[in-house]
């Protein structure tokens, strides 16, 4: 067999949420729920639903390797051209080709810890650099990244919100930092749950990237949207910077189900505030709830949840697998003590709750 770079050995598998149906086997658990890994708890819209079940038929065709479609009305809603748009498969993909497109042995790029891991895990896929700048405060430290900068940064990725912290950035930081950065290093700022946030100052990336051609805005459909599952996501950037992913991307990256799907949900504006208001009203629920346990969470900008449990998470997290919920242990970004939440249907949140108040007992 040919050599493996130790860069790739190296690597460790991404951690998912563990699937329902291993639960129940493993465990025996009936009916369990899974509130780990950030998908929205409604479901896809129907008519996404609907959207696909209409193009059936027509799979034995390979879809619009340009996404025509899905872009006209992306660049309706945001106000782009879709020049300004690259379509993935998922967001996940535009990250990779990011990095695919700009990163090589000897090129750094810099980002948050604890923040998304497929940002280091992807550079150090390509031979890059990575170059981590802790959180303070739960927040990205915008002073120390601007120091983190040398000659050899090409990216910045930021995560806002963050995850696992739910934390946002907010303009004013954000303008004075982007003032203080070269000309040649791009700011990705991931806006995977940005429909969530309430902070009516949290920097949102595809206005950014519309002024500023540093700044790339990266969206996706998995989450507010409800299409994990199909995987589509979009970034909003320069032309030119999309002109060079557009190279590097596969041509059929996007499935026609997805596009399918991802158009209708664009048009599905119902479906999308009758989640908005179900994951807001989870949030402060639970975030009232916890702190009654007097456990404390972060402010949710996001569909998920902080929570400090003062006691060794993966113990929680076992404990209330066995009740039949599946959460997040949170150590592998830095956390011990802490389980991240994704917020459920209200029944959901009540069985967490009380799954949780047993087990902290
Ligand atoms: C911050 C962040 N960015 C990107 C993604 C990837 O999302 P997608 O499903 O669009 O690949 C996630 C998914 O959990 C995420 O948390």
């Amino acid at each position: 067999m040919p050599q493996v770079p130790e860069y790739i050995k190296t690597l460790v598998p991404y951690p998912p949420g563990k699937p329902i149906e291993e639960l129940e086997r493993e465990y025996g658990v009936k009916n369990p729920i899974k509130l780990a890994s950030n998908e929205n708890a409604l479901g896809p819209s129907p008519k996404a639903v609907e959207a696909v079940r209409a193009i059936l038929p027509i799979l034995h065709r390979y879809p619009d390797g340009s996404g025509y479609y899905l872009k006209q009305k992306l660049s309706e809603k945001l106000g782009v051209t879709p020049q300004h748009l690259v379509l993935g498969n998922g967001s996940n993909d535009l990250i990779d080709f990011l990095i695919r497109t700009y990163v090589r042995p000897g090129v750094q790029v810099i980002s948050s810890e604890p923040s998304f891991l497929v940002y280091r895990k992807m550079v150090q896929v390509a031979g890059g650099e990575n170059v981590v700048v802790p959180l303070r405060d739960m927040r990205h430290d915008l002073d120390a990244i601007t120091h983190a900068v040398t000659s050899k940064t090409a990216i910045i990725f930021m995560d806002n919100p963050n995850n696992p912290t739910a934390t946002v950035i907010n303009r004013a930081d954000f303008d004075s930092f982007l003032k203080r950065l070269p000309e040649d290093v791009l700011v990705v700022l991931d806006g995977a749950y940005e429909e969530f946030v309430r902070d009516t100052e949290c920097p949102l990336g595809y206005e950014y990237a519309l002024k500023d051609s540093r700044v790339v805005g990266l969206r996706t459909f998995s989450k507010a949207y409800g299409l994990a599952g199909l995987r589509v996501g979009y970034g909003v950037m320069d032309p030119e910077v999309a002109s060079m992913l557009d190279r590097v991307r596969q041509p059929f990256n996007v499935n026609a189900a997805a596009l399918a799907a991802a158009e209708a949900a664009l048009d599905d504006q119902e479906h999308l505030e009758k989640t908005l208001q179900l994951t807001w009203d989870g949030l402060d629920f639970l975030s009232q709830e916890l702190e009654k346990l007097g456990c404390a969470t972060m402010p949710g900008h996001t569909n998920f949840m902080l929570v400090d449990t003062g006691r060794d998470a993966r113990e929680v997290y076992e404990a209330m697998l066995r009740k039949g919920v599946i959460v997040r242990a949170m150590a592998s970004y830095g956390f011990p003590h802490h389980i991240r939440i994704t917020i459920g249907l209200p029944e959901e949140n009540e069985r967490f709750l009380n799954a949780f108040s047993e087990v902290m007992k």
